[in-house]
């Protein structure tokens, strides 16, 4: 622990003393993978500073405002923001209750200069401002704040790879681990690149070594984050292990049983990784590969940097090495100039791609980057149209695919009781599908097994179809043969 921390421990210590009452914080987390993850170092943070984590808070009773309250903000879409900017403006009520309370906002939506001059005046209560690459330096803010009294809004961020950061993890059997942060890619119409700042990785050992500490404590499944996973290794502060190394490095050396990864860009999906996947076992055959678009125009305008073709290709490869691969996207519907012969070319790549699953997004206008300024902006009613089609098209394709599992036996991680139904279990296969299952107590007693826990990898076999999941039932040992 810093001596910071320990510093503001002690500190908070007294005074939860003296109000007889533990300190407490709650985490208000929006956005992607990586803000849940960058969370669970906020809340690691916190704890070491003598907070209690809450995992949610009020805004109208001064006895269940914690003393905390952080937003960790995603800025990738304007009603994200629009949402954040309503919650934060919430809080005001909170602080006049409780004018001890320190409110701390941070995240990709920070590192945007009109939304810190936003808060300097209109956000008055906010305390404390981070941004994406100077979240770990969270104990010494808190301190100027804590025994200095300050405001400290907006201080620069750098590119950063902060090793050692305690954290929380929100779940026991699956973990999230980050292998670079950053992005170089400047898609035309996204801002993550301008709030998350250049490509770095961390190093393999460190990746290795944190997997394994996961292992020892029970994880059974690790995901690899990172904005562009393939880019790994290639930045300045790699140490020359390429992605593909470095997933077959933690799938053997580690003892992790399963392994996945965000997002790699089609552009540079490398043969190396699709063997990687094809050969390792633990790596589970799992692949998210957004394609925004089906139309190489509109890829081009994107600055995606590859064509209809390229893709395809990509995926007939992937189908080809790993057969029974689970495959999903993003799509991005109304993007600037977007034609409707462009639209059918995403809908026909659906069709002939067919997608597990696909992340459906109406384009939202991002200040500062390329596409926010071109005038051919796509009216409203034929966007809202166009994504209606799309996501009745995706619906029905993602129900067919999960219905050719159906009779299926597949390996599932157990997460624990269904939360619809506590008398059955949920989890996920190898292909991140959610799959509630039945447990045949009369078959289990006859084999003399016990019932599944969270974190068993068991076998279960599929007995129906939904859009978003798969039902199930597990028998023993052998669901092939029940
Ligand atoms: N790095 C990842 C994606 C990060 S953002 C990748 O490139 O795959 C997740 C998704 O949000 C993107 O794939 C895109 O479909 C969507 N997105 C990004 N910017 C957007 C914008 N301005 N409007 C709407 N959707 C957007
Ligand atoms: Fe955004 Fe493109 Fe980078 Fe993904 S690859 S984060 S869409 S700029
Ligand atoms: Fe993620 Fe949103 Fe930032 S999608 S990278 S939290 S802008």
């Amino acid at each position: 622990m810093s001596r910071l921390s320990r510093k503001i421990k002690e500190y908070n210590e007294k005074l939860s003393e003296e109000k007889a009452q533990p300190l407490t914080a709650c985490v208000k987390t929006f956005g992607c993978q990586m803000n849940e993850h960058d969370s669970e170092k906020i809340k690691g943070m916190l704890i070491n500073m003598g907070y209690d984590i809450v995992p949610d808070y009020s805004v109208t009773g001064s006895g269940s405002i914690p003393d905390v309250i952080v937003f960790n903000t995603c800025c990738v879409r304007e009603n994200a923001e629009d949402k954040i900017f309503g919650q934060l403006g919430a809080v005001k009520g909170a602080k006049r209750l409780k004018p001890e309370l320190i409110v701390v906002v941070l995240g990709c939506m920070t590192e945007q200069e009109w939304v810190v001059e936003r808060i300097k005046k209109s956000y008055r209560h906010v305390d404390l401002v981070l941004g994406t690459g100077n979240t770990y330096r969270l104990p010494e803010y808190m301190a100027a704040r804590i025994f200095e009294g300050r405001r400290v809004i907006g201080a620069e961020s750098e590119d950063s790879v902060p090793e050692g950061v305690p954290m929380l993890r929100d779940d026991k059997f699956k973990a999230y681990v980050t292998v670079m942060y950053g992005c170089d890619n400047f898609c035309s119409y996204c801002i993550v690149p301008y709030v998350r700042g250049r490509e770095r990785s961390r190093k393999a050992d460190d990746i290795i070594d944190e997997v394994k500490a996961l292992v020892q404590s029970g994880a059974k499944e690790v995901m690899l984050l990172g904005q562009n996973v393939n880019s790994y290794g290639k930045g300045k502060s790699g140490d020359g292990t390429d992605f593909a190394s470095l997933i077959r490095r933690v799938a053997r050396e580690t003892g992790i049983a399963r392994v996945r990864f965000m997002t790699s860009h089609p552009k540079d999906l490398s043969p190396e990784l699709i063997r990687a996947i094809a050969e390792e076992p633990a790596i589970c055959a799992q692949l998210h590969l957004p394609v925004q678009s089906g139309s190489t125009s509109e890829l081009k305008r994107m600055n995606r940097k590859y064509t209809r073709e390229k893709y395809l290709d990509l995926v007939s490869e992937v189908r080809k090495m790993i057969p029974d691969v689970t495959l999903s996207t993003d799509i991005m519907i109304g993007f600037p100039g977007e034609t409707e012969e462009e639209f059918a070319d995403t809908l026909s790549l659906l069709e002939e791609v067919r997608f597990d699953a696909a992340f459906t997004f109406i384009y939202s206008k991002r200040q500062g980057t390329p596409a926010a300024s071109w005038t051919d902006q796509v009216p409203a009613e034929i966007v809202n149209e166009r994504f209606a089609r799309l996501v009745e098209t995706q619906n029905r394709i993602s129900r067919e695919k999960n219905e050719a599992l159906e009779g299926k036996a597949l390996s599932v991680l157990v997460e624990g009781p269904s939360r619809t139904d506590p008398s059955r279990l949920t989890g996920r296969t190898e292909g991140n599908k959610v799959v509630n299952f039945d447990v045949d107590a009369a078959v289990l007693n006859e084999r003399g097994l016990n019932k599944p826990e969270a974190g068993d990898i068991v076998p279960v076999k599929i007995t129906r179809a939904e859009t978003w999941s798969l039902e199930g039932v597990y028998y023993g040992k052998n669901a092939e043969d029940p």
